[in-house]
């Protein structure tokens, strides 16, 4: 087990300095620190590789800066980043490395995980992947009748799907139009035959993936989906080659599936599932928009890993948006970061960074095992914007909260309509600004509101946002997006000192709901072994289905 020693968090001579740093400016307003620095919108910017992060409508100065900056250092971040390039295994509680960096290193680059260099590996399988989606994409590929592919369905859930589908919305410019896309995730049957009801067969690809290919929601939709596709096609077993293929690490699992292992794209336990959309799991998003583009995707993620690898903490993007989260976080008591894009094409951007985020950072202990003595992994949520805005804003603007805001927007949109795009812009500075300056009741009785809803109409401001700036979305803009989120998820987990990259809080749900199938399903009578609610809602549930 190799981990960076550090002290514990409130011993660090940043931390403490930190905490009385707090009591001095927890009361100072936004409009105050842009008053004392009129540059300050000039200055707390950094934009690396197309990418601008102006972070000054936040709650800091440069002592806080310098603070935190501080804090990374005595918390072994440098260390850490480092460890995770090499290949060291930090993902201590699995005994694994943790290499998502490798998936998109240059096939110049090498790095020797347990004598084999993985970044060959990679470009194995990158290889594999490419020839794969050619096919399918130019027609080549034949289904069992000798039709044509129309239809990609990809099965998998969690990080086999929430990259898989967040990529295929982000880029769906960039995608072959004449193929249809699907996502089935969710073990209700619902899903699978919502996905499949206008589809036929003999014109459908299933790609299955699962890191494990044991994961009971995929295995039920794969094996749903292998009976629809037999009764489609004459019931065969031959089709099954044409129809099915596996993307996965567990060559003996997807064997006994039925897939030919000729069909599976492999990578490696040093993926994490969260960490996997641009692996072979990204494979629906390369038949989607070709193997050309996912490979600037690749070049879009790695500029970012160099970056936050290379980069000094005070102008590194990822590491500034990491330490900005542990400031609210464990500072201001903030309990969520929303996540606002303000373009349609990354509307599922949100739901995949909740995994990414809380899976990630959603832990209680620190690596050595005893208790955190602060708040670790915030809720991340949001919507895209502006429809937000007519939804949930109205708390962040008047609410009781403080929530800390990312507004994600382009220069230039894919689809030039009219006046949309900068109607669409105007509202991301104007509520950036709204949060941070609000409105005064001096402003509001000025405007000769009446006295007794001047409160009502007053906004306090002093909430603090960033906003995250690039050209349009494309795929390498979209690498970088995500290896910033990333490389800031790693950032708070560094200053929490605790494993960001493994996932035990899952499993207890999973071993009770195989449990209680068991119950649900048996010709007998449950013996009631569980808590009175549960007993009592299964004996319902059986009545009722
Ligand atoms: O929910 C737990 C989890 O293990 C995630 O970490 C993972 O992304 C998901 O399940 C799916 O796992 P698999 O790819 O092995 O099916």
């Amino acid at each position: 087990m190799q981990t960076t020693q550090v002290v514990p968090l409130g011993d660090r001579p940043a931390w403490k300095a930190l905490g009385a740093h707090f009591q001095q400016i927890r009361d100072k307003h936004l409009r105050e620190f842009f008053e004392e620095d009129p540059t300050r919108g000039e200055r707390l910017v950094v934009e690396t590789g197309g990418i601008l992060l102006d972070y000054s409508k936040n709650r800091i100065n440069d002592e806080t800066l310098k603070l935190l900056v501080q804090l990374a250092a005595e918390s072994g971040l440098r260390e850490k980043i480092e460890a995770m390039f090499r290949g060291d295994k930090i993902n201590i509680t699995e005994n694994r490395a943790v290499l998502h960096v490798a998936l998109r290193a240059p096939k110049s680059e090498s790095i020797v995980l347990d004598g084999e260099d993985v970044v060959l590996a990679v470009h194995t399988v990158l290889e594999k992947m490419s020839g794969f989606a050619e096919r399918v994409r130019s027609g080549e590929w034949k289904g069992y009748t000798g039709k044509k592919i129309r239809n990609v369905v990809n099965i998998g859930i969690g990080g086999s799907d929430l990259g898989p589908v967040m990529a295929y919305e982000a880029l769906k410019h960039y995608s072959q139009r004449d193929l249809n896309f699907r996502f089935v995730s969710n073990v209700d049957g619902s899903d699978f035959a919502e996905a499949v009801q206008d589809l036929n067969a003999d014109e459908t690809l299933f790609l299955v993936a699962s890191k494990t290919f044991t994961t009971q929601e995929t295995m039920t939709n794969a094996h749903s989906a292998r009976e629809w596709a037999l009764a489609g096609l004459g019931g065969d077993e031959k089709a099954i080659a044409k129809h099915f293929v596996a993307i996965s690490t567990n060559a003996k699992e997807v064997g006994k599936f039925g897939i030919d292992i000729e069909n599976m794209f492999g990578f490696w336990d040093w993926v994490g599932g969260r960490y996997s959309m641009d692996s072979a799991i990204g494979l629906s998003t390369m038949v989607a928009i070709g193997p050309e583009n996912f490979r600037a995707m690749l070049a879009g993620f790695h500029e970012m890993d160099v970056h936050f690898r290379t980069t000094p903490f005070e102008k590194n993007l990822p590491v500034l948006l990491g330490l900005l989260t542990v400031w609210y976080t464990d500072f201001f008591d903030a309990q969520t970061v929303a996540i606002l894009p303000y373009e349609q094409y990354l509307k599922r951007f949100p739901a995949y960074l909740q995994q990414l985020t809380m899976e990630s950072n959603g832990k209680r202990v620190t690596l050595d095992g005893t208790h955190v003595t602060t708040e670790t992994g915030p809720i991340y949520w949001g919507e895209p914007g502006t429809n937000g805005q007519h939804s949930f804003y109205q708390l962040i603007h008047q609410g009781t909260r403080l929530i800390p805001c990312d507004f994600i927007g382009f220069y230039k949109t894919l689809n030039p309509l009219g006046r949309h795009h900068d109607m669409l812009m105007a509202n991301v500075f104007a509520q950036a600004e709204a949060l941070a300056f609000g409105k005064t009741a001096e402003q509001v009785k000025a405007e000769g509101t009446a006295g007794w809803l001047v409160p009502h109409r007053v906004f306090e401001g002093n909430r603090p946002s960033n906003t995250i700036l690039a050209d349009c979305i494309s795929p390498e803009v979209l690498g970088k997006l995500v290896a910033m989120y990333e490389h800031a998820v790693f950032t708070q987990g560094a200053i929490w000192n605790i494993d960001s990259f493994d996932q035990w809080g899952v499993e207890l749900g999973k071993v009770l709901a195989t449990r209680i199938l068991g119950e649900l399903e048996s010709a007998a009578e449950s013996g009631g072994s569980h808590d009175s609610s549960t007993n009592s809602l299964i004996r319902k549930y059986r009545k009722n289905k």
